[in-house]
């Protein structure tokens, strides 16, 4: 039966405006999207950090460590792929709505699932592509993961024998395949701090 008609949303006592005040910017979603060992996961942690310093109230929502918990249900197949980025996509839609600024790092593969992620937080959703080719995903495989697939140890690998879908119009583009993860934090610092401006505070 469907639960359409016997639910009701509930208002919250608290709105937008009085969230942006106390936390001193506005909530937002940062998706991060690209490769396996493209440095999602390295940078997302570091603008976590380096957002805090400024004054942020961030959270990281990661694509390993979820797949541990809330998504431990969840394999690689395309339907399971979806499934994962629509509950982190829901996820980070409420840390937004709770006046975070959620930093996901997901290779969310597929166009049309990184959409739905967005039209969870509208309008304050901004898709980063970090742009890393195979070749140096490859090269650096951190966790053998890419040699696996090679093998045919890990079939359904992205980028071996599963598909990943480039954003054709992210709002930031990071080359992290071709600029030190200094630069690229600095690039993406200077993105938050730009269209997520801190409020100016007393
Ligand atoms: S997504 O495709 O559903 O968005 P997610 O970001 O959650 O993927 O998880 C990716 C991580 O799972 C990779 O960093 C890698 O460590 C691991 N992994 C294991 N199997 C695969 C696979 N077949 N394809 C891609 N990543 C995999």
């Amino acid at each position: 039966m469907s639960t359409e008609n016997i639910l009701t949303a509930v208002p919250h006592s608290l709105g937008r405006q009085e969230r942006e005040q106390h936390y001193g910017h506005a909530g937002a979603v940062l998706w991060l999207t690209g490769l396996s060992a493209s440095g999602k996961s390295s940078l997302a942690m570091a603008l976590e950090r380096a957002l805090t310093a400024l004054g942020y109230s961030c959270y990281v929502l990661d694509g390993d460590n979820l797949r541990h918990g809330l998504n431990a249900d969840l394999g690689f197949a395309p339907s399971d792929r979806t499934e994962n980025i629509r509950r982190a996509g829901q996820v980070a839609a409420l840390f937004a709505d709770a006046g975070l600024i959620c930093i996901a790092a997901f290779i969310s593969p597929y166009a049309q699932d990184r959409e739905q992620a967005r039209l969870a937080a509208a309008p304050a959703f901004h898709e980063v592509y970090i742009e890393a080719d195979l070749p140096t995903c490859e090269a650096r495989d951190p966790k053998g993961l890419y040699r696996r697939a090679r093998s045919g140890a890990l079939p359904g690998f992205t980028g071996i024998d599963a598909p990943y879908e480039v954003p054709l119009s992210p709002e930031l583009t990071i080359h992290s395949g071709t600029s030190s993860l200094p630069i690229c934090l600095a690039r993406l610092i200077e993105y938050v701090t730009l269209h997520i401006p801190l409020k100016q505070s007393g």
